[in-house]
């Protein structure tokens, strides 16, 4: 790697840290391999240990690299790419790709729905809704923290089926005959507190991906309302943009 500009006005750890990411970028640095230690950084650049600590540390959070105690700091396994078009099950995504989808139920419960999530499921406060928060787990690893709602009055019976280890929109299918057709969705970022950091395994303070999706079916009927907190380090949405034709 060549020496990093002293003279121009970009901090020297994001200097260092845009030539990994190149390396990585290009391929010159492959998952599994080894980047240079905060020493050798050190070394290399001229800089002081910080300043290397800075760079690793920033491309720690953001995914690009993973951190061994005792080994060393290694180059992660690209994000997963999740389009943003399709109303698509978690399972569904992960199946696609030759994940094993999995969840874990956190807690499975019926409670009165309260303002916010009457506002979005069009009934009210004191309407009783299912309440499911699950981890959902590709591998066995943890991707997202999920908290769906589901009015009580069209899955009833659902939390006495046992845990919903499986998928949801499957189970609306084929137990409740409810097929969602479409959804509104909203995507922001959100920085992991200490209980989400806990448990998607990652710092808190980690950037996370907060969707909000409201769905209905071929009724209009608006079926649930889910606040999914994806780990911002392991995804990556996208979305094809299509201009119109009559834009000014
Ligand atoms: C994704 C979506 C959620 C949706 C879930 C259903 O994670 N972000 O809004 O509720 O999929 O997944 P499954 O059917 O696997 O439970």
């Amino acid at each position: 790697m060549t020496s990093l500009g002293k003279d121009v006005p970009i901090p020297l750890y994001y200097q260092i840290k845009a030539r990994l990411l190149e390396s990585i970028e290009n391929g010159q640095l492959k998952p599994g391999d080894r980047v240079l230690s905060e020493r050798e950084l050190t070394t290399q650049f001229g800089v002081s240990r910080m300043t290397a600590r800075q760079a690793l540390t920033e491309l720690e959070s953001q995914g690009y690299l993973y951190r061994v105690q005792g080994k060393g700091t290694f180059v992660a396994t690209p994000k997963i790419e999740q389009p943003l078009a399709g109303l698509t099950s978690f399972t569904e995504d992960m199946r696609r790709r030759g994940l094993e989808p999995g969840a874990k139920v956190l807690a499975a419960e019926e409670v009165a729905a309260g303002r916010k999530v009457a506002r979005a499921l069009g009934c009210g406060e004191t309407a009783p809704v299912v309440r499911l928060e699950r981890l959902r787990l590709a591998g066995g690893d943890p991707m997202a923290l999920e908290i769906s709602h589901v009015p009580a009055s069209v899955v009833p019976g659902l939390l006495e089926r046992g845990p919903v280890v499986h998928s949801l929109y499957r189970i609306l299918e084929t137990e409740f005959g409810i097929r969602l057709v479409r959804a509104i969705q909203s995507l922001e970022a959100v920085p992991a507190n200490a209980y989400e950091a806990e448990m998607l395994h990652v710092r808190e303070g980690t950037p996370l991906l907060l969707l909000e999706r409201i769905s209905r079916d071929s009724q209009e009927r608006p079926i649930e309302f889910v606040r999914s907190l994806y780990r911002g380090d392991r995804y990556r949405f996208t979305t094809e943009l299509i201009r119109r034709e009559d834009a000014p």
